[in-house]
């Protein structure tokens, strides 16, 4: 099995943060498919947190360039939402743990805000996966989109995380100030991820998705004036209401019903 494989099958669930499985296969997937184009270039992260997700864009990154992680780690007075919590020690551990080395991550140390991306590009070169899920504020999504912009390849993929999340309004806020003035624009939306890309690349892999991830595919919709692909959302990030109804702690709330049914016979 490779890695990545091994990664998404015993890793996933034992590196702390936030990562639904499909939208984990979704990113290798499309990963295998950068990579049957000849479309070369650096993998990474803004907001690491413990690795999750950063382990499985480096695990898929092209074998002679490292990745990039960029994250506040320690310097958790400066996480102005409360976004994760970043730890150096783990995340590293992590690293060792399910990719075997570290000295091919490319560590940035500081507030995203204050990174030019040329660093970024210098070290690691243009990217062609690049997840933004640092700070969620509407400034730190649009900056932090602002750089993936800067750093991609023309073909590149940006993954945003929870652009519809309410608790965290600001995302979409953050990728609606984006687009008015970026880029990239959205093509698929998995569990709890937003896809970007060039537009000339999105038609590319819109039919690359429909074809390897049919059986996931739930619907188009259409955003910012372009057509989008949902996959995964109806069945993969919410439990189903027949789980619900089995495990009640998914619901507090079923509880105090089921006991005032018994109660009342
Ligand atoms: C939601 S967590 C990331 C989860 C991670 N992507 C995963 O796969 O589990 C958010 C991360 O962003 C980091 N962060 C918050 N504000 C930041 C900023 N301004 N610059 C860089 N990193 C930031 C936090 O330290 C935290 O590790």
């Amino acid at each position: 099995m490779d890695a990545f494989s091994q990664y998404l099958a015993s890793g996933l669930s034992r590196v702390d943060g936030w990562l639904n499985p499909v939208s984990a296969a979704f990113v290798g997937s499309l990963g295998a498919f950068q990579r049957s184009q000849g479309w070369t270039g650096s993998c990474g992260e803004i907001g690491v947190h413990h690795g999750k997700l950063f382990l499985a864009l480096h695990l898929l990154r092209d074998p002679d360039r490292p990745s990039f992680a960029i994250d506040l780690f320690e310097d958790q007075h400066l996480n102005s939402d409360g976004s994760g919590n970043g730890d150096y020690g783990a995340f590293m551990r992590n690293i060792q743990r399910w990719a075997g080395r570290t000295d091919d991550v490319k560590i940035f140390k500081g507030s995203s805000l204050d990174l030019d991306p040329a660093r970024v590009i210098e070290a690691c070169g243009r990217s062609r996966l690049f997840s933004v899920d640092g700070g969620h504020t509407e400034a730190c999504t649009r900056n932090d989109l602002e750089i993936a912009e800067a750093v991609s390849e023309p073909y590149g993929v940006t993954i945003i995380d929870d652009v519809f999340n309410e608790f965290f309004p600001e995302v979409a806020m953050g990728l609606q100030s984006y687009v008015a003035k970026g880029r990239l624009r959205p093509f698929a939306i998995t569990p709890n991820k937003v896809m970007l890309t060039d537009p000339q690349f999105a038609r590319a892999y819109r039919d690359w998705a429909r074809a390897d991830f049919s059986h996931r595919y739930d619907k188009t919709c259409v955003m910012f004036g372009g057509e989008v692909d949902l996959y995964g959302i109806r069945y993969g990030s919410y439990p189903g209401w027949k789980q619900v109804l089995r495990d009640s702690s998914l619901y507090p709330g079923l509880k105090k019903i089921k006991a005032s049914l018994a109660e009342r016979g």
